[in-house]
């Protein structure tokens, strides 16, 4: 007996899925454009940014859409590359650090890993590599 993903994975993986819950293929992902921002329900469901890279992978690292102000979501900007919140205007850029405020802190980071054709999301538990330091989240 293997037991599935959601309840094994190194710190907590579970399966990327969609508004409705159910597991989203990474073929249906990867079927976009280089450069897209896939929208998918992360850990704890948190509407969580998967970016198909130029090569058609998906980045290791996903970005959690969380404003780290007041905790609204926010769309991707294709012309400016920035995450634009509309509340307040806080802008960051691709790999969401703060471009302006008020938003005080990078937006939260997860691990994005595909295996097969699943996609499986995990806590970022390790030094933040935008910063060189641990997490703020941890
Ligand atoms: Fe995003 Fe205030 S909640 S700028």
């Amino acid at each position: 007996f293997i037991a599935p993903p959601e309840t094994t994975g190194e710190g907590g993986a579970i399966l990327a899925k969609d508004i409705l819950g159910h597991p989203i293929p990474a073929a249906q992902i990867l079927a976009e454009p280089p450069g897209t921002r896939a929208l998918i329900a992360g850990l704890a469901g948190e509407p969580t940014y998967l970016i198909v890279k130029e090569d058609n992978t998906l980045d290791p690292i996903g970005i959690v859409n969380n404003c780290t102000h007041l905790g609204c979501t926010f769309p991707w900007n294709p012309i400016d590359e920035q995450f634009q919140c509309p509340c307040h205007g806080s802008r960051y850029a691709a790999d969401g650090t703060v471009v302006r405020g008020p938003a005080p802190l990078p937006l939260k980071i997860v691990q994005v890993a595909v295996i097969d054709n699943s996609i499986l999301i995990s806590p970022w538990t390790q030094t933040d590599p935008r910063t060189g330091e641990k997490p703020w989240w941890v």
